[in-house]
């Protein structure tokens, strides 16, 4: 992994960058002659990606490795003007009578405490006009089925930016909170049932990029689901328990219903 450099371009450090969403984004900053610091843990498809442009470098560390992350603050030479937390993970509750503290615990940990260091490590080093985005999910506007670990990380970090974008408001670090719909990424690819109007990587990246650049606060997308989402949430709980009952008890839907 190469070390990152001064550089009069301006600089977005993106974590979650070896794949999906993250990668994309990595490459739409670079081509948009972004100084980009693309973080990850796979190394291999860190090397792969830094070899597409000059303006990639890389940093290879475990979110959830404290001291890694404080290591790579410390170490590198360009605050960046552009933060994205993009890193995350996703896990199903499958059994909820029998509920998985431990994935709970794993994925609460990479989605919500790994960013809370994050935050840590790097809001005293950033200059004011600087921007902080959290990628969180769209998952927040609906209770879905078998999302309890990953809907309550999202919306615990939907929380985060709110409270955190009242608190910097006067301090010029603009915080922006991204609720993508379904991507196709390895994280979806894993999903057995349909994902209703899916993206691609670079569909998202172009429009996460489109709301950072205007320093938007939220950046929702694509609003046909979201605003479909937001229906559904619109009508009593009670009925809403009901419908994703009936959703659950589908034979397509046994295993799982709607999550991303
Ligand atoms: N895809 C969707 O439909 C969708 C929808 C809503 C929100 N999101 C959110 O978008 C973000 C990116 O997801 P994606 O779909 O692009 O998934 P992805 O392709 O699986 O990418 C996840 C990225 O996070 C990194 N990561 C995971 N755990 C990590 C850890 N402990 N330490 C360091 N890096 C870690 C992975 O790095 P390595 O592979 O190198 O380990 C990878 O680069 C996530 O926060 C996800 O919740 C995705």
């Amino acid at each position: 992994m190469s070390t990152v450099s001064a550089s009069s371009k301006p600089c977005v450090m993106i974590t979650g960058a070896s794949s999906g969403i993250g990668k994309a984004l990595a490459l739409h900053y670079a081509a948009n002659n972004y100084q980009v610091i693309a973080c990850g843990r796979n190394q291999d498809r860190l090397a792969e990606l830094e070899n597409k442009s000059a303006n990639i470098t890389t940093a290879s560390f475990d979110v959830t490795d404290k001291q890694a992350l404080y290591e790579h603050a410390d170490n590198c030479q360009t605050t960046p003007d552009i933060i994205i937390l993009n890193a995350g993970d996703c896990e199903y509750i499958d059994d909820a009578r029998h509920f998985d503290g431990d994935l709970f615990e794993r994925v609460i940990q990479i989605n919500l405490i790994a960013i809370g260091h994050l935050i840590a490590t790097w809001l005293p080093k950033l200059k004011p006009g600087s921007q902080l985005v959290l990628v969180g999910s769209s998952v927040t506007l609906l209770p879905l089925s078998r999302a309890e670990a990953y809907g309550a990380s999202k919306a615990a970090l939907a929380y985060l930016a709110q409270t955190l974008s009242i608190d910097l408001y006067d301090k010029s670090i603009d915080i922006s909170l991204v609720s993508p719909g379904f991507v196709k990424t390895p994280l979806t690819d894993k999903n057995d049932f349909p994902m209703p109007f899916l993206l691609t990587p670079e569909q998202a990246a172009q429009r996460i990029a489109a709301g950072v650049s205007k320093r938007q606060f939220n950046i929702v997308f694509p609003k046909r689901l979201t605003w479909l989402l937001r229906l559904f949430n619109a009508l009593p709980f009670s009925w809403w328990r009901k419908i994703s009952q009936k959703l659950r008890q589908e034979p397509q839907h046994s295993k799982s219903t709607i999550s991303n």
